[in-house]
């Protein structure tokens, strides 16, 4: 009996990420629903007690009737329900994960010699670097002067990310600098929680219950990181699925992808949160969806390896299984000879040429049109063999 142990501990913390992630984001959403839903409180008691909106609904058969109160309620409820670790198991579950994946295995997920020849220990430090540098220059941001006015701070946080993006692309391989990219902004949306948000409502809670009343600016700059969660999370999703797709992380100018992806969700996320207060602007998803598909339209026009005119239908399905064996049955093979390789990767296993044939779109994608496979360039493949392996699929399609 073999025991990945490796790959048993990645599941458990992919599940436990995905749950927390869930958790936390969807309290987050519906916080942000309701706060922009509330209506005026109907009982006149409610209104001398200092609700200042309320509303009515309906879920799993029973009726909930959740009032705000402008400043907090006469009395400290007994129970009072705090949302916090959902975040802060998200970030803990997503930091083990990503130090498993990427800096235990940097050889394979992290460093791209072609980019720049990095040992494991120094792209671990450049990329901590990144995530916690990324918080600092964020948190030093929002105390400026710039912090106080939304949309400017918006805009030059955008391009911050986006040029951390850009220099993360020249260093790492295209997966691990988009989820570098990913774990930054996660980092930053977790410690505006655990630095800011809990903590200042901490000290507005303890003021109450002292009979002292809280100091405004805390409640005010709570509202601010949370108002910036709210547009971090349309991209920190993409970055998180990103990695299923060369389309994005494996093309020329991938840090631009990713920027103009992230861009094209602000208008989505701003849909949403003026219809929550009553105000429907078709406007905003049109001006999403024509953002991603002239993204689609940008990535697609520059991926593919060059046609060597040479190949064209000369390459035979002999030296389309010699590449193969020779650049991917490392790994992809029932019996694969890497080292921490105890199976094929995904069950996708080329040891036949049935088996080849079978996945020949799938190659095609990860190894002809981007670059994402062989992982890592573990095997060194070449320009030319990429360009020969396109010709001889091609072929064998036929
Ligand atoms: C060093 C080991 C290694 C080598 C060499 C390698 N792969 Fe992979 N491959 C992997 C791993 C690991 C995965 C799973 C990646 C993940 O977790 O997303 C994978 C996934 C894949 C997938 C599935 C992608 C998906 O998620 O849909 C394809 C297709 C693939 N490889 C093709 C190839 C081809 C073609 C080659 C040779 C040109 C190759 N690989 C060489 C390790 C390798």
């Amino acid at each position: 009996m073999i025991i990945d142990y490796a790959a048993w501990l990645n599941l458990v913390l992919r599940w436990l990420h995905v749950i927390t992630g869930i958790a936390w984001i969807g309290a987050s959403f519906y916080f942000v629903w309701l706060d922009n839903s509330l209506e005026p409180p109907a009982d006149k008691k409610d209104k001398e007690a200092g609700v200042t909106g309320e509303l009515w609904a309906v879920h799993g058969g029973g009726f909930y009737n959740p009032k705000k109160y402008a400043v907090a309620p006469a009395h400290m409820p007994k129970h009072l329900h705090w949302f916090m670790w959902e975040a802060y198991f998200t970030w803990v579950s997503g930091f083990s994960l990503l130090c498993l994946m990427y800096y235990h295995s940097a050889s394979l997920y992290l460093i791209d010699p072609s980019k720049m020849a990095l040992t494991p220990f120094q792209a671990t430090f450049i990329g901590l670097s990144f995530i916690f540098g990324g918080w600092v220059v964020y948190d030093e941001l929002c105390r400026s002067p710039i912090g106080s006015n939304n949309r400017l701070f918006g805009i030059i946080w955008f391009l911050a990310v986006t040029a951390g993006a850009y220099f993360l692309c020249r260093i790492f391989s295209g997966r691990g600098a988009f989820i570098h990219v990913g774990a930054m902004l996660g980092t930053v949306m977790v410690a505006n929680v655990f630095r800011v948000i809990i903590p200042n409502q901490k000290k507005v809670v303890a003021a109450l219950v002292a009979g002292e009343t809280p100091d405004p600016c805390l409640g005010a700059e709570a509202k601010q990181r949370s108002v910036h969660n709210n547009y971090m999370t349309l991209p920190v999703l993409l970055v998180m699925i990103s990695n299923h797709y060369p389309m994005l992380y494996s093309v020329p100018h991938n840090w631009l992808v990713l920027a103009a992806l992230a861009a094209a969700a602000w208008p989505i996320r701003q849909f949403f949160n003026l219809k929550h207060k009553g105000n429907v602007d078709y406007r905003y998803p049109v001006a999403g969806a024509l953002g991603i598909i002239i993204v689609a339209l940008f990535a697609s026009a520059h991926n593919g390896n060059p046609v060597i005119a040479a190949h064209i239908g000369k390459v035979t399905p002999e030296e389309v299984r010699l590449i193969v064996r020779e650049r991917c049955s490392a790994c992809h093979s029932d019996m694969p000879t890497e080292a921490g390789f105890t199976a094929a990767p995904k069950g996708i296993a080329f040891d036949t040429m049935p088996e080849i044939e079978k996945y020949a779109p799938m190659i095609t994608d990860q190894a002809v049109d981007h670059t994402a496979m062989p992982l890592g360039n573990a095997t060194h493949m070449t320009k030319e063999e990429r360009a020969e392996l396109g010709e001889g699929l091609k072929a064998l399609a036929k």
